[in-house]
């Protein structure tokens, strides 16, 4: 794949991270790497910064670097490049007389913060079914959600059965009271309950389950969505026809439907969050 600098936009940053002067940079980002070519005239700088999620390769294309890292100083020349490791903290400054050009490859977060801010709930979902292999994933990573006491009070029902997956979605938008599918088209439901009896935490479990199951479904490029009303429909003789048929005994409660599927259309951008979500005690 070819990632043409000509092509990308100039952008200017004043007195970048803390630096001097300014930074030019021509960017390609496409969430998993960003690849910039970076040009620091003379005088200029880029101020000192930690990679804490992730490390930074720099290759000096013409022109000089002067690059402290940890403590260390090293002068960086064209043909050379600068490794800065993960959790690494580094400062670079134009250095001689020619300005500075670099190219500089920094990795995306890894997979797991990624997921936590980058997730979106998926209202849009192709028909496609889901690799087995895949949806395996994702259920593996529910089970390893934490559990009061580790009494590991939630199920999992795994749904790719058409018609049974048709037969929740009508349930479930007959207790919402509206037509339509409130799965919105996702060809896997997973259905998580709770044994009400298994632990004083059960209440609590569930929705962890949930979310871990989101979250391994978004690292794997999969759209997810909670769509609720579980509790309801497991109330309902066919709810609890269902859970019959599986050999499931006990005091179930519903939890949510973790749908999945193969996103059809990008999701919304996240919305603000709150003022106030945070209360420090310092
Ligand atoms: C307990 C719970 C119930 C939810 N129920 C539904 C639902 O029935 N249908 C739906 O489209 N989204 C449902 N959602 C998704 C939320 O609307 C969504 O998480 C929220 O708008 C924030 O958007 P985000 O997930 O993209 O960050 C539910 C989420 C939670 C946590």
């Amino acid at each position: 794949m070819l990632i043409d600098y000509n092509s990308l936009e100039e952008t200017v940053i004043h007195e970048f991270k803390g630096g001097t002067g300014d930074t030019i940079m021509q960017k390609y980002d496409d969430g998993q790497v960003k690849v910039m070519k970076v040009t620091l005239k003379k005088g200029c700088s880029i101020g000192e910064h930690t990679h804490v999620d992730n490390c930074e390769t720099i290759y000096v294309i013409s022109g000089a670097a002067k690059i402290t890292c940890n403590g260390e100083t090293e002068i960086v020349k064209a043909g050379q490049s600068h490794f800065c490791p993960k959790g690494g903290t580094h400062h670079t400054e134009q250095y001689g007389e020619e300005d500075l050009v670099m190219s500089a490859v920094v990795p995306a977060m890894d997979g797991a913060k990624r997921a936590l801010l980058e997730r979106r709930s998926c209202r849009d979902f192709k028909p496609d079914m889901v690799e087995k292999d895949k949806i395996e994933a994702i259920v593996k990573a529910g089970t390893y959600a934490p559990t009061g006491m580790n009494r590991q009070a939630p199920i999992i029902i795994a749904v790719t059965n058409k018609e049974i997956r048709d037969k929740f979605m009508r349930l479930n938008a007959s207790i919402l009271g509206r037509d339509g599918d409130p799965f919105y088209g996702a060809p896997v439901v997973l259905i998580v309950l709770v044994d009400k009896n298994a632990s004083p935490t059960w209440s609590y479990d569930g929705p962890i389950v949930m979310q871990n199951m989101m979250l391994m479904a978004h690292d794997l490029g999969l759209g997810s969505c909670w769509i609720h009303r579980a509790k309801e429909e497991f109330q309902s003789l066919d709810g609890k026809m269902l859970l019959k048929a599986l050999g499931i005994e006990g005091d179930y409660e519903g939890v949510g439907h973790c749908v999945i599927g193969y996103p059809a259309s990008e999701p919304l951008e996240a919305s603000e969050r709150k003022e106030n979500y945070v209360y420090w005690v310092e």
